[in-house]
């Protein structure tokens, strides 16, 4: 039997991608399961075939302290208790950071930074009490700045660096602390990230349905929780990044540039227009 059966598991941004496979795969291993996003039509709508007793939905924008706190409170009205929160909502940008309006870089620290101090603050007491679990969903972008996404990489190492903290001052305590970091996952994340002028992209330049599934993700994720692990960085690539980039980080620099400089559209032709592909 899983160690979720029974355990009351939260997720932030929860109607599509990474957040909603999260609470599909801990629902099939019998846990309940508390989400949030900002529409909550779409929420309804991801999660239609299932049953009240098992889930519990809730509008909220992470980036508002009080959304957060109405949240957690839904959750502890609902169930009682919180053994399990994942920071998951996020968003992402492309844009070079001369190019950008600074409230993409604010919204972004709002949402990914923010969101996961609000929630994290209020599930907490229940959490201490169960002696559960704390997840972050960051990124390879929290180990390594990556071009043209300033704000996403400032956001994810502010999440790291946060988490790493609070899991040290639970040591002991019985309250374990995580953060994991996928690799280039299939979902909407890339059509919503916002462009310089803080507007939605409205296209990804990578090839979806190659990438990871969100469904493969959340499994991988809630293994970890299971087995309270500090970190997974999901891929080859993630981890041969991270390692690098520890050991020879001017290497580092000169092949993540040249990644994305290869990326369909990259921001970084503005500088080297000579390399258009
Ligand atoms: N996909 C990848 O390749 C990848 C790789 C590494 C890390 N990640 C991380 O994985 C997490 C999930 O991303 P995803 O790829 O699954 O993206 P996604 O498909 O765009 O899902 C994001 C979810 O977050 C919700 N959300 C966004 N802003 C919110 C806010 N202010 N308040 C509450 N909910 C909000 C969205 O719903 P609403 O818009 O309705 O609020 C949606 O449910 C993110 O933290 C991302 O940084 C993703």
């Amino acid at each position: 039997m899983s160690s979720l059966s029974n355990k009351v598991v939260i997720i932030s941004g929860a109607s599509s991608g990474i957040g909603h496979a999260l609470a599909m795969v801990a629902i099939s291993r019998g846990a309940k399961v508390g989400v949030c996003a900002r529409n909550l039509d779409k929420l309804k709508v991801a999660f239609t075939s299932i049953t009240e007793d098992k889930i519990y939905l809730h509008q909220a924008d992470v980036s508002k302290e009080e959304d957060c706190q109405a949240f957690i409170n839904g959750v502890l009205s609902k169930w009682g208790k919180i053994d399990v929160l994942v920071n998951n909502a996020g968003i992402s940008m492309r844009a070079l950071f001369e190019d950008a309006d600074l409230k993409v870089i604010r919204e972004l620290m709002n949402i990914n930074f923010w969101g996961t101090v609000y929630c994290t603050k209020y599930a907490l007491p229940s959490i201490r009490q169960n002696n559960g679990v704390i997840v972050g969903v960051s990124s390879i972008a929290g180990y390594r700045g990556l071009p043209g996404r300033t704000g996403y990489s400032a956001s994810k190492f502010a999440m790291q660096g946060f988490l790493e903290a609070l899991r040290t001052e639970l040591l002991h305590t019985g309250t374990h602390v995580m953060w994991v970091s996928p690799g280039f996952t299939a979902s909407n994340i890339r059509n919503v990230a916002r462009n310089a002028n803080g507007n939605i992209q409205g296209e990804t330049p990578l090839e979806e349905d190659k990438l990871m599934s969100a469904e493969e993700c959340a499994k991988i994720i809630l293994d970890g929780v299971e087995q309270r692990k500090r970190t997974i960085i999901m891929t080859g690539q993630g981890k041969l990044t991270v390692w690098v980039n520890k050991l020879f980080s001017g290497l580092a620099d000169k092949l993540v540039f040249k990644h994305f400089l290869k990326e369909p559209g990259s921001p970084l032709l503005k500088y080297h227009p000579q390399q258009k592909i």
